[in-house]
């Protein structure tokens, strides 16, 4: 700042002369216009309004003025920075507007656009009825026992007693993959998709010894038309029991127990009728008691049952005593050790336990139908 200076005249004073200070103005008003965005506008806010801009400089001229220039020559100035000032706000904010307008234009997301994520998945209700299954079963002391979905014939059916001319063994039942000529390492036998897990009842007798108890899950294959109630492949679980002593009431004991577990709650239980398996001798048909209407509606139009169609019973699968061939075949003393055995379909099971209707439901693999069976482990 320059000393006062009693004779100053201030129209010497080339920085504080009107027209200067009109022009500091309007180039700094021209200056804010000009900046594009708000990173210009900052360099001209340094420029024209900062400590060393042209109306700061001229500002501190003021100081050195004779009293009587003071007044206007300051008003001049002030007059002119208000304006800078202003006009430097106004245009901070419309900056700011249009930041503010591009950005949400920018980063604005499309909720309608198709998303890529990939969906949760749900397990299948035939793994987790199957797996709520052999857990009744692990419970109890029983091994979970698997073996190959492509079988030796064999293992399928001449271990268990189903001779060459039994008709389970002709094309219309079973999925033949080679014949006996070019399998290699089956001694002789032929090669098919197993028609039961049974197979896998033998394997478990031939690799352990006695006392065996096994419960034996497993996908199985019959060439069968899928429709609402085939399906050419499906689930199976069964169970094996061999051990000194076993007689059919340790077998009814025992599926008595699993319905219980099953469907719960009280007058739970099976019967047996006769039938024939050439791998049980005696064989029978295991029914359950309905697990809705208890045996209440059979005898009873007041209360009909759409579960059981009011028979009170439902259909279970096959069960029988070992038959002593088998167990022959497999090595195991019959006059030491018996046993006993049953098997049925998971897919039957989850048809009539959660009312599914149809069985192409179970196989076409759509999320809608397995997720309202929830994730169950
Ligand atoms: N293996 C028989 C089937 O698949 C079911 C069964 C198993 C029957 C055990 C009796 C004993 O049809």
């Amino acid at each position: 700042m320059s000393a006062p200076n009693k004779s100053y005249d201030p129209v010497e004073v080339e920085a504080l002369k009107p027209e200067e200070i009109e022009r500091m103005r309007d180039e700094a008003l021209a200056a804010f216009a000009a900046a594009a965005d708000l990173d210009q506008l900052q360099e001209a806010k340094t420029a024209h309004c900062g400590g060393t801009s042209p109306l700061a400089l001229a500002n501190r001229e003021i100081g050195a003025l004779p009293p009587q220039a003071k007044a206007e020559a300051g008003k001049r100035v002030g007059m002119a920075r208000g304006a800078v000032n202003k006009a430097l706000a106004a245009r901070q904010s419309e900056l700011e507007a249009e930041r503010d307008a591009r950005v949400l234009v920018e980063e604005a997301v499309d909720v309608t656009l198709p998303h890529d994520r990939v969906a949760a998945g749900a397990r299948h209700p035939l793994t987790t009825l199957s797996e709520r299954i052999e857990d009744i079963f692990v419970a109890m002391g029983y091994a979970v026992a698997e073996g190959p979905e492509a079988e030796a014939e064999w293992f399928n059916f001449d271990a268990l007693n189903i001779g060459p001319d039994h008709p389970a063994r002709g094309e219309q039942d079973t999925f033949f993959v080679q014949g006996a000529e070019g399998a290699e390492g089956t001694d002789g036998s032929g090669v098919v998709l197993r028609t039961h897990t049974s197979p896998v009842q033998i394997r478990s007798l031939i690799d352990r010894e006695p006392p065996v108890y096994v419960i034996c899950p497993g996908r199985v294959y019959r060439s069968d038309e899928l429709d609402a109630t085939h399906t050419p492949v499906f689930h199976q679980v069964e169970l094996l029991a061999v051990d000194e002593g076993l007689t059919m009431a340790d077998l009814k004991g025992t599926l008595d127990h699993m319905v219980q577990a099953l469907f719960g709650g009280e007058g739970m239980k099976t019967r047996l009728r006769p039938n024939f398996f050439p791998f049980t001798e005696p064989s029978a048909e295991m029914d359950m008691v309905c697990y809705v209407c208890r045996g209440e509606s059979v005898g009873n139009p007041d209360r009909p049952c759409r579960t059981c169609s009011s028979e009170g019973w439902i259909e279970l699968g096959g069960c029988g005593m070992v038959n002593p061939k088998v167990l022959q075949a497999c090595g195991v003393d019959p006059e030491k050790y018996s046993g006993f055995a049953f098997g049925f379909g998971i897919e039957r099971m989850l048809m009539f336990r959660h009312n599914v209707e149809d069985m192409r439901d179970m196989v076409e693999g759509d999320i809608r139908f397995t997720r309202p069976f929830g994730m169950e482990i």
